[in-house]
């Protein structure tokens, strides 16, 4: 998240006299942004500089990499933008909704604005990878939530009472159901939810009092640390 703030730091070019790889990082305008990380191993900007001078990286990687980098070394805001939280330009999202302790749907869609044409797949990949639907999450006005998620048995409906049984979240069953619904994919919630340990918390008996049949439901002990670490396009 923290681009917006060092985008303004110093210009550091590349020197291509020593250059391994013939693609270059940032090739017009250099890193801007030598303090943000890139990739699953968070390397430096300014790092991974190196790593294209050094002979660290083939040349095959050097392309994948300067490719998918561009976000984090060296963004420019696009104008017009190509790429949006809710992939159609003329969807409308929920701006404000935001992840617990994390960013809001605006500022992610902001993210997006920085993508260049063709790219916009580097922005959904964190979150396609959790499979967690960002469009629905955003509420935008294109995407229905794909709500595969389930937890409880078709004899059982959600407390509306009982909290998930989680140390990292601090969330009511229906919060978790409705959070969960996001998932694309059963799978992906199966990575995420002990279903099981859920299960025994939160569901009841069908109309038993205090409870609702609005959501299917999950739980997750760890989807939200995955899906707060997806947020990020490093
Ligand atoms: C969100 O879910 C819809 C179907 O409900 C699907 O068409 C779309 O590709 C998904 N988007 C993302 C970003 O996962």
């Amino acid at each position: 998240m923290n681009f917006f703030l060092s985008l303004a730091l110093t210009f550091a070019a590349l020197s291509p006299a020593t250059a391994q790889c013939t693609t270059q990082l940032c090739p017009s305008r250099g890193i801007t942004n030598p303090t943000a990380e890139y990739g699953d191993d968070d390397v430096l900007c300014s790092v991974l500089a190196t790593q294209f001078t050094d002979g660290t990286l083939t040349e095959a990687e050097c392309q994948v990499i300067a490719n998918d980098a561009i976000i984090d070394c060296c963004p420019v805001k696009q104008s017009p933008q190509n790429c949006f939280i809710c992939e159609d330009a003329s969807a409308t999202f929920n701006a404000a909704k935001a992840f617990p302790d994390g960013p809001t749907c605006g500022t992610i869609d902001d993210q997006f604005s920085y993508l260049p044409a063709g790219s916009c797949a580097v922005g959904f990949a964190g979150f396609v990878a959790n499979g967690f639907n960002i469009s629905s999450y955003c509420e935008c006005s294109n995407v229905v939530a794909p709500n595969v998620c389930k937890v409880c048995d078709d004899d059982q409906d959600i407390s509306t009472t009982a909290n998930i049984p989680s140390d990292e979240i601090d969330f009511t069953c229906v919060e978790g159901a409705a959070y969960a619904s996001h998932f694309n994919t059963q799978a992906a919630c199966a990575v995420e939810v002990d279903i099981a340990e859920t299960k025994a918390a939160c569901c009841v008996d069908k109309g038993a009092s205090g409870s609702t049949s609005s959501f299917s439901m999950n739980s997750f002990a760890g989807a939200l640390m995955l899906l707060l670490a997806g947020v990020s396009f490093a």
